[in-house]
């Protein structure tokens, strides 16, 4: 393989080989994107999408969750005081200090670890783990099953976990290879390179704020709905359930984005 967006080192699968270089999803949400994407958050966006989890799952008061990855915590907050017990889970050290930090002062009973998706120190805990928002498929294949497997054996017998992810199709019939564009006052110029082969993006982004430049090289595998049914059932999921964007509709090749759920199943 060859050509500007892979990264020096990149295996057969598109992953990073063994090397010291950290890998991309180890820097890249603690620089500029940490600047760039909250201002574009909103607290009704975060309530809305936290409204669409908890009816999705039909989670009651109570119910253990899971945030995993839990960012700075927009869902993990709004899910808490929807009467949820929550957890949220994140590699990002500085996300996790914030978040802890809120919790704090703002009194809110809510759990916020530092770990990786991959090994969760958790067994047979939850009602539900979440997966939210582009999340998903930042590992070669073996490690997105193992986040999937993590995910599993974080659950109760008969848990659910939910991956929110963009649509694999639309993603292709809507391909823009270039863009320029400012969000929350920072510069964001992106080439994105498909590679059919390995189902993966290949994304050279630059952010500039002032005389400050970043630039990242970001792998992500992306899902159709049958190679996410596929995933959920290598590991171990059950009763899988697709859906496309707010409102919950059916699941189509033209859904903007996928909504995944497959039960642990009770043996
Ligand atoms: C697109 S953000 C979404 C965060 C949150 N779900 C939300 O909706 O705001 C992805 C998050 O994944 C975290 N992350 C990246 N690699 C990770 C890993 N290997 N294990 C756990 N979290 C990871 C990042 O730190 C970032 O907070």
């Amino acid at each position: 393989m060859s050509g500007p967006f892979f990264m020096a080192g990149e295996g057969i699968n598109g992953a990073l080989s063994m090397s010291n270089k950290p890998e991309w999803f180890e820097t890249y949400f603690d620089g500029l994107y940490g600047r760039a994407f909250p201002s574009s958050d909103t607290k009704a966006r975060a309530i809305a999408e936290a409204r669409t989890v908890k009816r999705v799952l039909r989670l009651r008061k109570g119910r253990r969750v899971l945030d995993c990855p839990c960012g700075l915590g927009r869902i993990t907050f709004q899910l808490a005081k929807m009467g949820l017990a929550m957890t949220g889970v994140d590699l990002t050290a500085s996300f996790v200090r914030k978040a802890k930090r809120r919790a704090k002062k703002q009194g809110a009973d809510i759990r916020f670890l530092r770990c990786d998706m991959r090994e969760l120190p958790f067994d047979g805990e939850f009602d539900a783990v979440i997966n939210w928002f582009n999340s998903f498929g930042y590992f070669d294949d073996a490690g997105n099953l193992a986040a999937a497997k993590a995910a599993f054996a974080a659950l109760k017998p008969g848990g659910k976990f939910l991956i929110e992810v963009m649509n694999k199709s639309w993603v292709l019939s809507h391909f823009r290879q270039h863009s320029d564009g400012t969000v929350g006052g920072i510069r964001i110029i992106q080439r994105i390179r498909w590679h059919a082969d390995t189902g993966r993006l290949f994304t050279k982004r630059t952010f500039i704020k002032g005389k400050k430049t970043e630039n990242h090289r970001i792998s992500m595998r992306i899902y159709n709905g049958a190679e996410m049914r596929s995933l959920l059932r290598e590991a171990g999921f059950g009763d899988i359930r697709l859906f496309g964007h707010a409102p919950l509709g059916r699941f189509t090749r033209h859904s903007r984005r996928m909504i995944a759920i497959g039960r642990r199943p009770v043996k």
